[in-house]
């Protein structure tokens, strides 16, 4: 493992419950060498995701530089999520206050000092609204090169869950996800397709918690606390659908993915945010994406499980 040479990364994200388990598995990876972590709106205001991302922190001992990004998304007004994650937007587990201080320049700004000061390509994981990203890529479209390839949660080609159509990430910042889908760069989408398969049901809490270590009983209190609205709708387990998008980056034989063309609608009286999919190639567009369509669930499981496992007796 030693000589595995790491891909560079940047987690932008909400947290929210399964940004958190997300990074829980990002951070425990061999695979991935994680440069800088950046907050959006979404699941809840800027202050309450910037807070939990470094409550998060402080609990793995990530020690990338953190910084916080815009307090709204480009063009229209925040919408929050408090019914899937609670008032604070992390509600469940007691978590240690944190160690780790925000930086004192801007979320793009860290992006772009991180992507300059790299000699390699960087990856991207954005699990919030893309609000970050495009802001980077209207200020500072010369790094687009230094982007290896964007690792995504968002959207869905069958339907959405915050209106029928349209995914929570994409409705809270269509622009944004508009200017990201297309930007040219390569694009993984875990979106709503793959994300409700990807299930982690009560008896796997279980299991998860009896890993022992603190951030075992953390993460299963997070996966008990985000099963509750998703009980609540009929569920047989909670989607953590953040998660997708980093297991895409390190386990993707685990997954099925398809190319495709997304189009993003940022108008509209019912369809406003959706992910519009040319499954038959009726455009005639060359794909933008490689979106996942399949998981295998149990080996899902199994990679939070071990993920939680790597943070050892002293965790
Ligand atoms: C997405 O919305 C948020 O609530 C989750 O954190 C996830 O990123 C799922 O639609
Ligand atoms: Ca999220």
């Amino acid at each position: 493992m030693e000589n595995i040479k790491k891909i560079p990364v940047i987690l932008d994200g909400d947290p929210g419950h399964d940004d958190a388990i997300a990074w829980v598995v990002a951070k425990a990876s061999p695979l991935l060498d994680i440069r800088a972590v950046t907050t959006v709106c979404g699941n809840q205001t800027l202050e309450k995701t910037t807070y939990n991302a470094r409550r998060i922190c402080t609990l793995i001992g990530l020690e990338a530089p953190i910084a916080k990004g815009r307090p709204r998304p480009l063009f229209t007004d925040p919408m929050v999520a408090p019914n899937v994650h609670g008032q604070t937007g992390l509600d469940g587990p007691v978590l240690p206050e944190p160690k780790m201080e925000v930086q004192d320049i801007s979320a793009v700004e860290l992006m772009a000092r991180t992507l300059q000061e790299s000699d390699q390509k960087i990856t991207l994981i954005p699990t919030g609204p893309l609000t970050t990203i495009a802001s980077l890529l209207l200020t500072h479209p010369e790094l687009k090169d230094k982007i290896a390839h964007i690792y995504m949660m968002g959207g869905g080609i069958a339907y959405g869950n915050w209106t029928p159509a349209a995914e929570f990430n994409i409705l809270v910042d269509p622009e944004a996800a508009d200017i990201v889908f297309n930007s040219g760069l390569p694009i993984t989408m875990a979106g709503l397709d793959v994300t409700e398969k990807a299930l982690v049901f009560p008896e796997d809490f279980a299991r998860v918690k009896a890993v022992g270590n603190k951030v075992a009983e953390v993460v299963s209190e997070w996966l008990e606390f985000f099963y509750i609205f998703h009980k609540n709708k009929g569920y047989t387990g909670a989607p953590v659908h953040d998660a997708v998008a980093v297991a895409a980056l390190i386990k993707p034989e685990i997954m099925q993915f398809r190319d495709l063309h997304v189009d993003i609608e940022t108008h509209g009286e019912f369809c406003k945010g959706t992910t519009v999919g040319d499954v038959f190639g009726v455009t005639g567009k060359e794909p933008n994406a490689r979106v996942i369509l399949g998981i295998d669930r149990e080996a899902f499981v199994e990679l939070i499980i071990d993920s939680v496992k790597a943070y050892g007796e002293d965790a």
